[in-house]
């Protein structure tokens, strides 16, 4: 797909628009990528963040990016892998929401982390091709807004997941 990238490092060292943080319903900051980011950010990242009062799975709330290099973080909260039918729906409603938000924000390049797929247990091959096919039906809803799509995998697994699935999915 156009404009679509797998890449194998660190999100917090992303220059996209916006990166999007893995965060939990609290916002105030964890372990994994979210710990990154705000370390990277530094501390008016969970200043701003708990003024937002928190995040329920699958939504999108934004902030500024402070000292990373990404002028803004969309912090989504994925759901914690349960094997149920509905951890899909929420997954892919937190890729749909960030790009929705970086829309609404006139942000044209992101940076997804593989959300969930860490403390939130997600199997990487499920949330792959969740994630792969939430930008694909979000590209195709809006056609005429140009964003720049970045995978950031943190693993050679990962990494190698995305390019697979990537490469399996028609666009
Ligand atoms: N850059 C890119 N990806 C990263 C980085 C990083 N610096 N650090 C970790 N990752 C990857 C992990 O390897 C995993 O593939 O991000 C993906 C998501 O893993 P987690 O960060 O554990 O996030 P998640 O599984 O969504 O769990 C969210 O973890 O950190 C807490 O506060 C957070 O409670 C929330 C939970």
């Amino acid at each position: 797909m156009k404009d679509v990238k797998v890449l194998l490092g660190d999100i917090t060292q992303s220059e996209c628009d916006c990166i999007v943080n893995a965060a939990n319903k609290t916002l105030r900051g964890g372990g994994g990528v979210d710990g990154a980011i705000h370390r990277a950010a530094g501390p008016g990242l969970l200043a701003e963040c708990i003024a937002l009062g928190g995040c329920d799975t699958g939504e999108a709330k934004i902030t500024k990016g402070y000292n990373l290099k990404a002028r803004y973080v969309i912090h989504i909260v994925g759901p914690v892998y349960s094997g149920s039918a509905n951890d899909a729906a929420l997954l892919e409603k937190c890729y749909i929401n960030a790009l929705d938000l970086a829309k609404e924000h006139d942000l044209h390049s992101i940076a997804f982390p593989a959300i969930s797929t860490g403390i939130y247990g997600y199997p990487i091959e499920k949330a792959t091709k969740i994630a792969v096919d939430a930008v694909k039906v979000w590209k195709e809803k809006n056609p005429t807004y140009p964003i720049k799509v970045d995978f950031y995998c943190f693993s050679e697994r990962a990494y190698a997941q995305y390019v697979l699935t990537l490469k399996n999915t028609k666009y």
